[in-house]
């Protein structure tokens, strides 16, 4: 059975766990170090530590960071469940109604009253920065809190996609064109449900580290890792697809952030739409990969990019991996097309990515 904790909670633009798995099985041995510096879900760190690496992921989005870190510091199931019936008990829903009513528009169409009454509570009662349970429950909510809530029950929201968070009068406009009203849920009972059914599958044997912090920071915030990472796993953004942070708006607004989408408030680096800003992102990638990297080490990256060809991505990126400091070779490379689903979640007229490009790279 594939583990039930790689879904936990689905990423824009994430990475298959078989593409994790094949690179960590033809690239690295028991106990080596795995760095993945935009983790994203945490596919990489996760599969890494399944697999009995070391795992170190890094991301700069607090979604990202909050979902990962579940995967790779996972709590026992007792204690989750201790929690959230603790959780339960302390929930007022009266308390929580004067906060509910002075929300946006979207968000009396997006829940109904008592679930986002109770979703206010949990927002404001889980310490999901310092406590690994909480940051499960928190990962939980996240995985549950937007989705296409007509065809299945364990999703919190009024109809929408599960991968991005739409823009909120678009979302309003759609509920209302179609009628859509908010489904009524009870979010302990389904965090109840969610846990059992995720904890069907065995925690990782092994635990990993991940930051919330942007890549160029890595090698000062653990220099004690530097220069032993065998291999590098990851998918930079990709020039001019997305956004991540707006893409994210919904699930960031329920771990702290600003009740509606914003842009470059966290990153800086989700979205350039012009080359020569996203190879300097690139170069500082390349950058910190040359300190973090041990001899004879691998780099694989998967990349995509508006207008950009596979054989051109190579180019740049090799010539970028000067930046490192230090002897780097391209081994292989291969082109596949952007299946269904990440296409069809593209932004609106974000056409010209079809395609994205796996490269392998040894670092000498
Ligand atoms: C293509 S996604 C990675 C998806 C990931 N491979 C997965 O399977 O979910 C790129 C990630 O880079 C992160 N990011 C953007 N700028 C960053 C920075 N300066 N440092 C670290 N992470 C960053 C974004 O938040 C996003 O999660």
């Amino acid at each position: 059975m594939r583990n039930r904790f790689h879904s936990l909670c689905p990423y824009f633009a994430m990475f298959p766990e078989a593409f994790a798995e094949k690179w960590i099985a033809h690239l690295t041995r028991p106990n080596d170090l795995v760095l993945d510096p935009f983790c994203g879900r945490g596919t990489a760190p996760f599969q890494a530590i399944l697999m009995g690496r070391d795992a170190l992921a890094c991301d700069i989005n607090p979604v990202a960071y909050c979902v990962t870190r579940a995967k790779i510091v996972t709590p026992p199931l007792g204690a989750v469940r201790r929690r959230i019936t603790q959780l339960q008990r302390q929930f007022r829903a009266a308390a929580w109604e004067s906060v509910r009513r002075s929300l946006p528009e979207f968000f009396h169409a997006a829940f109904h009253p008592r679930t986002l009454r109770q979703v206010l509570f949990l927002r404001s009662a889980l310490r999901w920065k310092t406590s690994a349970t909480d940051c499960m429950i928190a990962a939980l909510v996240l995985g549950s809190l937007h989705g296409e809530s007509r065809k299945s029950p364990f999703y919190l929201s009024n109809q929408m996609p599960r991968t991005v968070s739409t823009k909120p009068a678009y979302s309003v406009r759609f509920w209302r064109q179609h009628g859509f009203v908010a489904p009524e849920r009870d979010v302990f009972e389904l965090l109840r449900n969610r846990v059992s059914f995720r904890y069907e599958s065995a925690p990782a044997p092994r635990q990993g580290i991940v930051l919330n912090a942007d890549m160029r920071d890595l090698p000062r915030l653990v220099p004690d890792r530097r220069g032993k990472v065998k291999c590098a796993i990851t998918s930079p953004p990709y020039l001019d697809v997305t956004n991540f942070e707006e893409d994210q708006w919904l699930r960031l607004w329920f771990l702290g952030s600003a009740p509606h989408p914003t842009y470059r408030v966290i990153s800086r680096d989700d979205r350039h739409e012009r080359p020569d800003r996203y190879w300097n992102m690139i170069a500082d990638m390349w950058r910190v990969l040359g300190q973090m990297m041990a001899r004879r080490a691998h780099v694989v990256l998967r990349l995509g990019g508006r207008g950009l060809d596979s054989e051109r991505l190579g180019r740049c990126l090799l010539a970028a991996s000067a930046f490192s400091g230090r002897r780097v070779s391209l081994i292989d490379s291969e082109c596949s097309p952007i299946r269904g689903r990440q296409t069809d979640s593209f932004r609106p007229g974000a056409t010209g990515c079809l395609s994205e490009v796996d490269f392998w790279f040894q670092i000498d």
